[in-house]
């Protein structure tokens, strides 16, 4: 065999307790692979730590919470409130703002329907078309209400937790006036311990 034959030209001149050693160079594509490694390492050093421009974890994360923020409309201590409080919201009276707050209150994005049923009410949440409110009625409170959700009864934020626009919202809670007493079939009782009576205006 090729390799045994050219043995004693690969042998080195140490020897330990009878151990010998061939001089066998590593294959040409496992260096270039290993240079690689070491290029490619300095490269990232160079990426990550010295010019910033990649990221560091805790810098990824921080971006990241501030996208959640922007896109579902929090705060970072899960104090929605800010946003809802800081406008002064009012109810429209026209059509196609209530037909536009029809729709996102019907829409697939924020599912209010699934919970206080086509006509406003009631299912799981409570009946919005009557004049008995736990979170108070002005805009503001309604706004609140929508903005923050009621997560530990099930409401997300936004019903869904996907934001909406404080023009969009303008539009759902007039939608939601435009529902006051509008008697619709199957009305959920109200909660008399905690609503109390409250006309939206
Ligand atoms: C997963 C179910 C669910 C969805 C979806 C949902 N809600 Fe609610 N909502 C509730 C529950 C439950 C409550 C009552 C919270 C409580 O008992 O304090 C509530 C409360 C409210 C209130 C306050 C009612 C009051 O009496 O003060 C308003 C206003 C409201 N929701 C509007 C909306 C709108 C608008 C949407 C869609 C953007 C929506 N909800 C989506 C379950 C839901």
């Amino acid at each position: 065999m090729k390799i045994l034959d050219e043995e004693k030209d690969l042998l080195l001149d140490h020897e330990y307790d009878g151990i010998m050693e061939l001089d066998n160079h590593m294959p040409k594509w496992w260096l270039w692979l290993f240079y690689f490694t070491i290029a490619w390492g300095f490269l990232y050093l160079v990426y990550y730590q010295f010019t910033g421009v990649g990221l560091t974890q805790e810098e990824q994360y921080e971006q990241q919470v501030a996208m959640a923020i922007e896109q579902y409309g929090l705060s970072p201590d899960g104090d929605n409130a800010a946003t809802a409080t800081a406008i002064d919201w009012n109810i429209e009276t026209d059509d196609a703002s209530i037909e536009n707050g029809k729709n996102i209150y019907m829409g697939m994005g924020n599912l209010c329907f699934t919970c206080h049923g086509a006509a406003g009410e009631g299912l799981v949440g409570p009946n919005l078309t009557d004049s008995f409110w736990i979170h108070g009625c002005s805009p503001t409170e309604l706004a609140n209400s929508i903005a923050i959700g009621f997560p530990d009864k099930g409401m997300m934020p936004y019903g869904s937790g996907a934001r909406i626009s404080d023009e969009d919202m303008t539009d759902l809670i007039s939608y939601i006036a435009s529902l006051q007493g509008s008697e619709p079939a199957n009305a959920k009782p109200v909660d008399q311990a905690r609503a109390t009576n409250c006309t939206i205006q």
